[in-house]
């Protein structure tokens, strides 16, 4: 399968944010915004009357760490994204916000925090686009990487999961090889893109 890259904004200069993404679009395959509402994680960042103003060439992902998402997502179809990603704790009925998303004509993942079990989604994989495995508790960027999340993404796979698998938390050049040994496909990352002397060499050295 092939890799995708795809740079969590997390880590840019939110002052100069279109700026900043101008130094990766061209090598990125996905702009992966991260929506945070302080309730569902403990951290506030970007709705979508900011996601609005992104100006990218490559297609946007929102991962969106925020409660009652269903009340959310038209917004952020509206803003233009390609792809919504819900986190399945989050969703009261979430095979219900999975036929929402995908009425809006968007594209529809689900992201499991770490003490979550890929037997929550199982009755709705063959509806996703995406699953993001968390390889950090979800919140903030520049954590370390969760080693004992990469049998998710075998089991994903070992169920014939065949949609895009993305793992997401302390993805840099060396951790992203296990994962990628084990099925996933997009690799999210933030600080390691962002904080990097050359952020073209960071975002090709994730491609396995
Ligand atoms: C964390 C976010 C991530 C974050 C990853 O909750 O969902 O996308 O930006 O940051 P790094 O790559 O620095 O671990
Ligand atoms: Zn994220």
């Amino acid at each position: 399968m092939e890799i995708k890259v795809a740079p969590s904004i997390l880590s840019a200069d939110f002052g100069r944010l279109n700026e900043d993404i101008a130094t990766v679009d061209e090598y990125a395959d996905v702009i992966h915004v991260d929506v945070m509402d302080g309730h569902f994680v403990p951290n506030i960042t970007i709705g979508a009357p900011v996601v609005k103003w992104i100006k990218s060439k490559k297609p946007l992902h929102a991962h969106l760490m925020i409660e009652n998402p269903e009340k959310y997502v038209e917004d952020f179809a509206k803003a233009g994204v390609e792809r919504i990603v819900v986190h399945v704790e989050a969703c009261a009925d979430v095979a219900g916000v999975v036929a929402q998303v995908k009425e809006l004509g968007v594209e529809i993942g689900v992201s499991l925090k770490p003490g979550t079990q890929i037997a929550e989604i199982k009755d709705i994989l063959n509806e996703l686009d995406e699953v993001l495995v968390m390889t950090v508790e979800p919140g903030f960027g520049g954590q370390s990487f969760m080693e004992d999340m990469v049998p998710k993404i075998r089991e994903l796979r070992e169920l014939g999961f065949e949609g895009d698998i993305g793992v997401d938390g302390g993805i840099d050049g060396d951790t992203c090889k296990v994962c990628i040994e084990a099925g996933a496909n997009v690799m999210g990352a933030g600080s390691y893109i962002f904080k990097a002397e050359d952020r073209v060499v960071a975002i090709e050295s994730l491609r396995g």
